[in-house]
């Protein structure tokens, strides 16, 4: 199964610029109940590192650029989000990093769930004992 799950935004280009939308449940799969974005970002430090439990996420790099890398305690994909109508599917019980910013990249993420840190599993160890529980049967 490709890990690589992107969607493309119908964005609207005239003389006064561009716009992208999105509706939860229309466009994307699921409610969004919370909505943060990364910028001001080093491209020498990587950030992620963690999956979640529950949380499913759709991120967009809205401006510049950046790589995240998907693992699934299985095989591992990477791909480049450069263009501010093209999201990403970030599902629960993926192991995720993100690098390799542009000076200027604004990495915006709607979440399925509020924040919560029970929700996240920080330890790659424990992430691939996780997901093998979930493939045992
Ligand atoms: P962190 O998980 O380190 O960010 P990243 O996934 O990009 O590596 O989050 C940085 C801090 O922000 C950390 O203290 C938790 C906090 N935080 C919230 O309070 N709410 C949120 O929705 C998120 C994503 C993070």
């Amino acid at each position: 199964m490709d890990l690589i799950e992107i969607k493309k935004l119908k964005q609207f280009d005239d003389s006064r610029g561009s716009l992208v939308f999105l509706e939860e449940l229309n466009d994307i799969n699921f409610q969004i109940k919370r909505v943060y974005y990364l910028f001001n970002l080093n491209c020498n430090e990587p950030r992620g590192f963690h999956a979640h439990y529950q949380t499913e996420q759709f991120a967009i790099c809205i401006a510049g650029s950046c790589e995240i890398l998907l693992d699934d305690g299985q095989k591992r994909q990477t791909v480049k989000l450069d263009k501010s109508n093209m999201g990403l599917y970030i599902h629960k019980m993926i192991w995720h990093e993100m690098y390799n910013f542009s000076g200027d990249c604004v990495l915006l993420v709607l979440a399925s769930q509020k924040y919560n840190e029970q929700d996240y599993i920080r330890n790659y160890d424990d992430f691939v004992k996780e997901v093998n529980k979930l493939t045992e049967f």
